[in-house]
């Protein structure tokens, strides 16, 4: 997968060199291509923002140098086009679901936003000839897109095949398969200060470890995400009706 990401800074992206991501990308599984949108800019302060048209506080970043990154990345006459994500708090909102789906596209470009966010135009001219997607990564302000763009990488980089040493693994967890929570999980010791593991896990009888696990998944899912089990029970009855 070829990702490219336009920031003023691109030293914000550095934590793409480590850990699974940075793997992938010395492996040659992600093609990752970092730019300085200032190298967009001609004047002598290589300016990006501007005043925003209706008045009101902060700047807002120039369409110029956006038009004409875009079109070094991906010429529009070029033979194929990326995804372009554009993380905004007023984007939709970013979820594992988003992160499969962007996991199936050969390339995206990010376009990380400052200020007050980038010149409404940008995004219509990027959308004549590219797939365009605005996405928030949480209900929460952050201070540009690279932050998000790095949540997003790391959700859709460890989805390509041969990131994750064991994809079994990518099964069981939290937001994936059945829209619960995962249970909690347990290791060696057996006892550690005073607090065991519970006994259905050292039983080794695998039916009644699968039961407790999904029964603890549900308990997590009501306290802490109710909204999840909501879906998940209309899931559950909606199955019912197709097999009743
Ligand atoms: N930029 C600023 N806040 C953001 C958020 N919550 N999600 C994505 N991009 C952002």
């Amino acid at each position: 997968m070829r990702l490219d990401v336009v920031t003023i800074f691109p030293e914000y992206l550095a934590a793409l060199d480590v850990s699974l991501v940075g793997k992938a990308a010395k492996s040659g599984l992600l093609d990752i291509h970092l730019h300085d949108l200032r190298e967009w800019t001609y004047d002598r302060h290589r300016t990006v923002d501007d005043t925003p048209y209706g008045g009101g506080a902060g700047m807002v970043m120039k369409p110029e140098p956006w038009g004409e990154a875009l079109d070094a990345i991906a010429p529009p006459d070029g033979p194929a086009q990326p995804r372009l994500i554009v993380p905004t708090p007023a984007g939709r909102p970013f979820t594992q679901e988003l992160a499969y789906e962007l996991a199936a596209e050969p390339w995206l470009a990010f376009a990380c936003g400052r200020y007050e966010g980038i010149d409404g135009r940008v995004t219509s001219y990027a959308g004549e000839r590219m797939r365009v997607d605005e996405v928030s990564i949480g209900d929460y302000v952050l201070n540009g897109g690279e932050v998000a763009v790095l949540v997003m990488v790391e959700a859709v980089a460890r989805l390509l095949p041969g990131v994750i040493g064991n994809p079994e693994s990518l099964s069981e967890e939290s937001h994936s398969g059945d829209g619960l929570l995962e249970y909690p999980v347990y290791t060696k010791p057996p006892s550690w200060r005073g607090y065991d593991v519970p006994d259905v896990l050292l039983s080794g009888n695998h039916g009644l470890i699968a039961t407790w696990r999904h029964a603890e998944s549900v308990r997590r899912t009501a306290e802490r995400r109710p909204d999840l089990l909501a879906a998940w029970g209309d899931a559950v009855a909606g199955k019912d009706d197709a097999t009743s």
